[in-house]
């Protein structure tokens, strides 16, 4: 049995300890606003949290997660978005959506180490997370309302 504490509750899985932390969040406790896109780091869709910190979850084997995982389930609830959530829906960044949870977690973690990013600080944080649908300048936007509105409390 694998300890994990997802999103604040600690559960077992009865997965095998080199099962990667994407199958065990989407298959293993049905959380899947998490996506599988390529399955080799290079997409960035699978992105969450350990410890604050934006991984691919496609790459971490379970029985090596060091930390808490938050995944886009727990950024926020529908009834209390998180900021950068609602800044999503305000600017209208998704098309298909299919890329935007893994992009949602990898700017929550840009802004918590970079509460006022420059457009170079964006793109750069941004760059290993792809949309096929090109929503990159939303995302931006997006990212920036959000910073704004954080500094305001
Ligand atoms: S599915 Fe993990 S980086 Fe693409
Ligand atoms: S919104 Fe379609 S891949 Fe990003």
């Amino acid at each position: 049995m694998i300890p994990l504490t997802v999103n604040g509750e600690t559960t077992e899985l009865d997965l095998p300890a080199d099962v990667p932390l994407l199958w065990a969040l989407r298959d293993g406790l049905g959380l899947t606003g998490t996506k599988f896109g390529c399955g080799v780091a290079a997409c960035g869709a699978c992105t969450v949290h350990i410890d604050g910190e934006a991984v691919r979850s496609c790459q971490v084997a379970i029985g090596d997660v060091w930390g808490d995982v938050t995944t886009i389930e727990g950024l926020g609830t529908p009834d209390n978005l998180a900021k950068l959530q609602q800044a999503w829906i305000d600017h209208q960044v998704a098309q298909c959506g299919y890329c935007q949870s893994g992009q949602i977690m990898q700017a929550a973690s840009l802004l918590a180490e970079n509460p006022a990013p420059s457009d170079d600080d964006i793109d750069a944080a941004m760059a290993g997370n792809l949309c096929r649908c090109g929503t990159y300048p939303r995302i931006r936007a997006a990212i920036k309302t959000a910073a704004t509105q954080m500094s305001e409390g």
